[in-house]
């Protein structure tokens, strides 16, 4: 990778968690890695680790209040928007729960977060929130996350491990060395790095509506979070990118293409007019299996019969894909099981002659349908397995593209 940061500006933006007392050390790696560094400290920040420390390690002033002192003749009034203008990446660690909100907000308080509004736009933002698991995976903060990672901010999951408040889990800092190296992959690789660059990728997401009648329908209660995830972490890697939906509210990612659809079938032939060009298809929609045989027009009228609904059964899209897919295209599906698990992923693996599948398990509350995190095995047809945590659904995104650059590349595509 070569000394990717020798003569590269960063700030280091420091927030009042317990982990910061490890930031003077990131510090002294940046600057021995031939960086030059400024450090931003909240007021929580400072209570965490002392200014003084900061300011030798850098060998420069730190900034913690917007509003420099006023008797000082000479100085830069608007510290924030030269900082803004002199910095390559900026680097929050740790990035507290009450920062971050601030962050996604827009506000901007104190030096920290102005300069956050204040960088230059395209300059890589690495952020690692801190604190305790349950805090980390509260909606509030998760919404955050969502919120500035639409934005274009990394996040960086946090390791799991002993915390501060004696419990163990999710929400330690990475250490000051795996900072670095985020921070070096970051600054090395640009989206023309990525094998995915340029590739077109299909990914399919959401539910499906199976009409019953002209107001009623069969449906189930995926989101479409996981698959909007993927066409997003794809997009940013260069891919070019459509997304076939179903009936969602959630914003198209920047740079992806959408289609809207309603119906499995609806969605089978949208998806079938790509399966020539694609290079990967990404079958994470809930597709049903099933839809009613004959939709009543208009709306049923009650009676005091029962009745019987017929079913058939809709074709499966990513088979399909699976069976016709040439040399040089990945098939790419997700399992999402409650009992059978990991053998019937593996069973859905081979029958659909798929190259990776994502098994997650159904629990309604870490993973699978509506929730923000998700837990996934991936298990690609060389039978390679490997499990990640529970992750939010963001960073379990990023670490699919990491698997199906690796088969891509692998592949000798
Ligand atoms: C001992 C102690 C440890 C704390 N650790 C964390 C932490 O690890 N992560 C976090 O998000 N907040 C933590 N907090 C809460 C923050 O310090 C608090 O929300 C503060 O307002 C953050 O300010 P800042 O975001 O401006 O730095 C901690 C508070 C205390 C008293």
């Amino acid at each position: 990778m070569g000394n990717v940061l020798r003569g590269k500006n960063i700030i280091v933006g420091i927030c009042g968690g317990i982990a910061a007392y490890k930031t003077p050390q990131l510090v002294r790696l940046l600057k021995k890695n031939g960086a030059n560094v400024r450090v931003a400290v909240t007021d929580g920040g400072a209570r965490f680790v002392s200014e003084l420390a900061l300011a030798t390690v850098s060998g420069e002033r730190v900034y913690r209040s917007i509003f420099p002192p006023v008797d000082t003749t000479g100085t830069d009034y608007t510290r924030h928007i030269s900082l803004g203008e002199w910095a390559d990446a900026f680097v929050i660690a740790p990035a507290t729960a009450n920062t971050l909100a601030k962050l996604s907000a827009g506000l901007c308080d104190d030096m920290l977060t102005a300069l956050f509004i204040a960088l230059r736009p395209g300059k890589p933002v690495l952020i690692f929130p801190a604190m305790d698991g349950q805090m980390f995976l509260s909606p509030s903060v998760q919404r955050n996350i969502a919120i500035l990672t639409a934005q274009g901010c990394s996040i960086i999951s946090p390791e799991s491990g002993e915390l501060a408040s004696g419990l163990s889990g999710l929400g330690r800092m990475p250490e000051p060395e795996s900072i670095v190296s985020s921070l070096e992959e970051t600054l090395h690789s640009s989206p023309e790095s990525s094998p995915l660059h340029g590739k077109s990728i299909v990914v399919t997401a959401g539910p499906t509506r199976e009409k019953i009648d002209g107001v009623r329908f069969i449906s189930n209660y995926s989101s479409g979070k996981m698959g909007f995830a993927i066409a997003r972490a794809a997009a940013k890697r260069g891919a070019l990118v459509t997304l076939v939906t179903g009936p969602v509210h959630l914003e198209t990612p920047p740079g992806v293409t959408r289609l809207d659809v309603e119906s499995a079938m609806e969605m089978h032939n949208a998806s079938q007019s790509f399966f020539k060009g694609c290079t990967i298809f990404v079958g994470a929609a809930a597709v049903s299996d099933y839809r009613p045989a004959a939709p009543y027009e208009g709306k049923m009228k009650k009676d005091d019969q029962e009745i019987e609904l017929t079913l058939i059964k809709n074709p499966d899209i990513l088979a399909e894909f699976g069976m016709q897919k040439a040399p040089g295209q990945l098939a790419v599906g997700f399992a999402l099981e409650t009992q059978t698990g990991l053998d019937n992923a593996r069973k859905k693996l081979n029958t659909k002659n798929l190259d990776l599948i994502a098994f997650n398990f159904f629990d309604r509350k870490t993973s699978g349908f509506e929730v923000d995190t998700n837990i996934l095995t991936l298990i690609d047809k060389d039978g390679v397995t490997t499990e990640l945590p529970q992750l939010p659904k963001d960073s379990a995104a990023e670490r699919l593209l990491d698997a199906i650059e690796k088969l891509y590349v692998k592949a000798g595509y």
